[in-house]
């Protein structure tokens, strides 16, 4: 098959790399000259481990290609991906379609043939039918048709969750859109994914539908974390015996400072949009989303609280920026009001993150980056592990002591065990398990 892919994000390079390497024929356009020459070279544009390899070895074999010229791409192409962004809307919460519906114009006037335009990016429900009412009105080719084929990709693991999806959904409203996408995945149903055909609409809705249920499971075992606390129970174990429960599966129940990332907190508040468009209540999305906010608003507290109660004058060590390990990603990343608040109250923060530093560094300017892990305890009054890459998963907790002023570790993502901090002189608080109470 020859595909076009607009759009050379995250999801379009991802989606584009990966459907070159199950041999079809992948045209990755973008409008955005400085990163297709990036592209051409070899740069890319994210960091998502093995796709800078994925992407030689496709463009080596001549399957995959990078170009801003639209018309070139499109040529002869059986399906058109739409991967641009979708944004929260400024001001008001809603997912902004501007970019999909720019490239939907241009794509009907410069199609000269008839090809499955297909939705990759998570657009809110009714999109699929706009796209097709705007295709008609710009004078496509007849017999163009709109399907919608969301992703569920995770940062980091993009490559892999690609290859091997839970299932793949395609939502059509007619036969050649099915045929056609059915022909594209082909590889993978050969591995027994399941291809699940629904209406265009419930395929857009299944998407925001899947990501709120993910973030209501944060938010569950999040709250049920500060139960354990005022208890004395322990929320990993909790976890445990509620996740072995087939019914409820032991996935996305890791206690934390708070989901964040390019999905969770944009697709909530846009699911809570379309609801409210349609005057249905969402009551249990919307406290998912209150929790996580307050949630992540409250994390600098347990310094503070470590800390005596005041923040001015004291120095913490910040261990992981990115909203989870193995992105550069910052986008709506649990670090930031937590550091926001702790320079707010006065305190003076030093942080390391393995990749991340680079998007960090305009978002939090008022701190210091330190190069290595261990530097961010020198003279520190408590450290905080934020993300839990893995490079701080076997830290030498006696050095990092040994460095500190203090002598408080705040794991806000549970990886060490209280047992084996305070064997290191370090007072331990973690998330949701004994002894993490303020
Ligand atoms: C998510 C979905 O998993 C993916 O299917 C969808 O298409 C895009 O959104 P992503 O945002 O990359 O992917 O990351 P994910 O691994 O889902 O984590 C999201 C956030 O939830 C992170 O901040 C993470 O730290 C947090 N999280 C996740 C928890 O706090 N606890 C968990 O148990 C799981």
């Amino acid at each position: 098959m020859r595909i076009a892919m607009i759009g050379t994000g995250y999801v379009g390079l991802v989606s584009g790399t990966c459907f070159a390497d199950f041999g079809h024929h992948v045209t990755c356009v973008d409008k955005d000259q400085g990163k297709i020459d990036g592209l051409l070279a070899g740069r890319m544009p994210i960091w998502e481990p093995g796709l800078d390899a994925l992407v030689k070895q496709n463009v080596d074999r001549g399957r995959l290609e990078f170009t801003t010229d639209l018309g070139a791409a499109v040529k002869g192409a059986d399906a058109v991906f739409i991967a641009v962004g979708t944004p929260t809307r400024r001001g008001d919460g809603h997912a902004d379609l501007s970019y999909v519906y720019a490239a939907v114009k241009e794509l009907a006037h410069t199609l000269d043939h008839p090809v499955v335009v297909v939705t990759k990016s998570t657009v809110p429900v009714g999109t699929g039918d706009e796209i097709a009412r705007i295709l008609k009105e710009e004078g496509a080719p007849e017999g163009t048709t709109v399907a919608s084929n969301p992703e569920f990709l995770r940062e980091g693991a993009a490559i892999s969750d690609f290859k091997h999806p839970d299932r793949i959904l395609v939502g059509a409203e007619d036969e050649r859109s099915r045929e056609v996408l059915a022909e594209i995945y082909r590889p993978l149903f050969l591995n027994k994914a399941p291809l699940l055909f629904t209406s265009r609409r419930t395929s857009e809705l299944t998407k925001y539908a899947a990501n709120a249920f993910l973030a209501m499971k944060i938010s569950f075992i999040n709250e049920m974390a500060d139960l354990c606390e005022a208890v004395g129970a322990d929320v990993q174990e909790l976890a445990r015996g509620i996740g072995l429960d087939n019914r409820i599966g032991a996935k996305f129940l890791h206690a934390g400072p708070g989901y964040g990332g390019s999905c969770f907190p944009k697709d909530t508040l846009a699911l809570l949009k379309t609801a409210e468009q349609y005057d249905v209540q969402q009551r249990i999305v919307s406290m998912v989303v209150e929790v996580n906010d307050t949630r992540k608003k409250a994390m600098a507290d347990r310094v503070s609280d470590a800390l005596g109660g005041d923040l001015a004058g004291k120095s913490v060590g910040v261990l992981g920026l990115t909203f989870k390990p193995n992105t550069d990603d910052m986008r709506d990343a649990p670090s930031i009001p937590l550091i926001e608040k702790l320079v707010a109250g006065g305190a003076k923060v030093t942080a390391y993150d393995p990749v991340g530093r680079e998007q960090a560094e305009p978002l939090l300017p008022a701190i210091t980056y330190a190069d290595k892990p261990e530097q961010v305890a020198d003279g520190a009054d408590a450290l905080v592990i934020v993300t839990e890459w893995d490079e701080f998963r076997a830290l030498d907790l006696k050095d990092l002591k040994a460095r500190m002023k203090g002598d408080w570790l705040i794991d806000l993502r549970n990886i060490y065990d209280r047992a084996d901090a305070e064997r290191a002189g370090l007072h331990y608080r973690g998330i949701g398990r004994p002894g993490s109470q303020a």
